[in-house]
């Protein structure tokens, strides 16, 4: 763990504007900076940097925070990840406490692999380059399939030498050792001798998502191809998994794509290498590849925390459509939505937008975008013909897809194209859909009752690790804004014919107060707006008789902010900041609220649902269910609002 000293010096020294500055664009206007939100797509700098306060805020997606969380979610790192960005932004020593000897020890051996394949990756690049061999058979390798100089340096690709031992003699030269060298993949040992596992190849760096090389993969030149010793050599040799490179976690491109997949939010996921390169070079670099294998959760997962959609684009060919279908379950059950474009046969990415330019690659993939599901009934129909076997099997398929899909509305209409495509009854495919989907609801209401308690437990700014958290609910916290907005805000207007308190009152219809004391607060603001009584009026407390309420508006009154952020952040409040306007704040405090007060709904639903379902009530249970899930959406959608605060995935 970073000691509290290092964390204080950190947030000491960092300055948001300079920490922002890296990223983005700022302008000064007055007191404070202005630039384009690096969060969401804008043409109108709404995102604002206050360099007094050390925060930033888009007022366009709500984003906000101080330089920590500013890296979080840019970066989309830890806490202690950002920390220890900042820390080797400006130098910062890390003093870490309570690491046992081993986690020290695993910690340093996995510093030190990432340093040998960084030098690796410069080696290779610096062989690309600046050698004679290099540049006639790599280079011109490149040159030839026409990627560009900048190309090649922001994917820092390279060339390994038609040599046994070339990188080995220089690492070791170097002051690298053998047992590093072989754990991160780079030699590998025969008989006692160390060699270069890649030899005579063009090095394609694989970066994990923060930018760090953590493996290789290697093509084979052409010459190579020609080669008829018999021995098998593979187009491709990629480094195998370390503990620095698992596999199933990376997706190739994402540290160079994740900005631009943010900003047009959408994610194009290619096949190879040299389909992301062509396609970035083209300006399309929303894109990733999945390296020739099956996507699997992780990496969807990893997708997700940039956007929510999906665009596979392989080759049209029967493999190509295999191999775009492998990954369809997993993304679907990620709850992200997920279009297919098949390129004309034989072609793919890098051929394609090589041929064709830019637009046409751009105009190709908005023309071409099929619905997956519908996509794999009419695959699989087509493959089914009149074998009856093969379409119960194929069904069995489709059925599985769309359980998978969430969307009451969406699953129904599936269920009805489906039908149609592979011609069997609707009923057949809508009995078969609840089945899986019960089955599936059960396990997931085991899941969402973990997740609830992860988002619960999650404070952004809070820096102090060290303190417990605090037993009181949020919700109470949330109720207890609400009345204080009330108490500051309730006069001014929050539309043209709204003010704040008609605003808060209207909102709060369909939900109650759990804090008694609160609830009553609310009811004086109800009876004023009934009667008409002027709100200087509610807030005299001269004039109120109710103790509890008394006391209550007292405390609120008396202690606005000089509360530290930190009590903010822990209790989801959003910070007092003044270049906020009141307006936005009503917004926050009422989102916020909804938020926490659906996960109470949840709760209620999923204590009934085990109640229904322990006395065999199945009918009531399915509609707990339902309620549920659509909580859980609402949920999700306002979190996505909230965003500043509440962590969504
Ligand atoms: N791949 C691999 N090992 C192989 C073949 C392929 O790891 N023997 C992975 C690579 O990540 C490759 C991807 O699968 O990028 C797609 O394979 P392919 O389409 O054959 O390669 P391309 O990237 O298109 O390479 P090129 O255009 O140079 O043939
Ligand atoms: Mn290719």
């Amino acid at each position: 763990m970073i000691t509290r000293d290092t964390i204080a010096k950190i947030l000491d020294t960092a300055q948001i504007e300079d920490v922002v500055r890296d990223f983005v664009n700022l302008k000064k206007a007055g007191s404070i900076l202005k630039g384009n939100c690096p969060f969401h797509n804008e043409k109108t700098p709404s995102f604002v940097v206050n360099p007094n306060k050390n925060i930033f805020k888009c007022f366009g997606c709500g984003v906000g925070g101080d330089s920590v969380s500013f890296i979080m979610e840019h970066e989309k790192l830890s806490f202690p990840e950002a920390l220890r960005y900042l820390a080797q932004k400006y130098h910062i020593e890390v003093e870490e406490t309570f690491t046992s000897k081993e986690d020290e020890h695993e910690k340093n051996e996995k510093d030190s692999l990432l340093i040998a394949l960084n030098y690796a990756a410069k080696f290779y690049q610096q062989q690309l380059t600046q050698t004679d061999d290099g540049i006639a058979i790599g280079l011109s390798y490149f040159k030839e399939r026409g990627f560009l100089d900048d190309t090649i340096q922001n994917f820092q690709l390279g060339y390994a030498p038609d040599s046994f031992d070339a990188f080995c003699k220089q690492a070791i030269a170097d002051g690298y050792n053998t047992e590093i060298l072989l754990k991160a993949g780079l030699i590998k040992e025969k008989n006692g001798k160390h060699f270069d596992f890649f030899r005579d190849r063009v090095m394609f760096p694989i970066f994990n998502v923060s930018g760090k090389v953590v493996a290789f993969g290697g093509r084979m030149l052409k010459s190579a191809q020609a080669d008829n010793s018999g021995v098998y050599n593979p187009k491709y040799i990629n480094t195998s998994e370390t503990d620095v490179y698992h596999k199933s976690l990376v997706l190739y491109g994402i540290a160079q794509a994740k900005a631009d997949i943010r900003k047009r939010d959408v994610c194009y996921l290619v096949e190879g290498y040299t389909d992301v390169l062509s396609l970035y070079q083209a300006g399309i670099r929303n894109v990733v590849a999945s390296s020739g294998t099956a996507l699997t959760k992780e990496q969807v997962q990893l997708i997700k925390r940039f956007t929510q959609n999906i665009v596979i684009l392989y080759d049209g060919d029967a493999a190509g459509i295999k191999a775009a279908l492998r990954g369809l379950d997993i993304v679907l059950e990620q709850g992200l939505n997920v279009k297919l474009v098949l390129l004309p046969d034989g072609e793919d990415p890098d051929s394609f937008v090589k041929k064709k330019g830019t637009d046409a690659t751009l105009e190709f993939i908005e023309n071409n975008q099929q619905d997956f599901i519908l996509f794999k009934a009419t695959q699989g129909n087509i493959e089914a013909k009149n074998d009856p076997v093969k379409k119960a099997d194929i069904i069995k398929d489709i059925v599985d897809s769309i359980a998978k899909v969430d969307d009451n509305i969406k699953r129904q209409l599936y269920i009805k194209q489906c039908a149609g495509i592979v011609d069997v009854p609707e009923n057949i495919l809508i009995n078969e859909t609840n089945k899986i989907r019960t089955a599936q609801l059960k396990r997931a209401r085991e899941i969402s009752q973990d997740e609830k308690q992860q988002l619960d437990n999650y404070v952004q700014i809070d820096v102090d690790h060290s303190q417990p958290i605090s037993k009181t609910p949020k919700l109470f916290y949330q109720e207890r804004d609400i009345i204080r907005i009330l108490i500051e805000h309730g006069e001014s207007a929050m539309t043209d014919e709204l003010s704040v308190a008609e605003y808060v009152i209207f909102e709060l219809v369909d939900i109650e107060f759990k804090n008694d004391v609160f609830g009553r607060v609310i009811q004086l603001y109800i009876d004023a707006y009934r009667n008409n009584t002027p709100l200087e009026e509610v807030k005299n407390i001269n004039h109120i008789t109710d103790i509890e309420v008394k006391n209550c508006l007292i405390e609120i009154i008396a202690t606005p902010y000089q509360l530290s952020p930190n009590w903010y952040a822990k209790h989801e409040i959003v910070v007092k900041d003044a270049n906020r306007t009141y307006k936005t704040d009503v917004v926050s405090a009422m989102n916020r609220f909804r938020y926490y007060k659906m996960g109470e709904i949840m709760q209620i639903c999923g204590e009934k649902i085990k109640k229904a379902d322990e006395s065999g009530n199945y009918e009531e249970s399915t509609a707990f269910i339902l309620k549920l899930m659509e909580m859980k959406k609402m949920q999700q959608a306002l979190a996505k609002e909230i965003q500043s605060v509440i962590h969504p995935s």
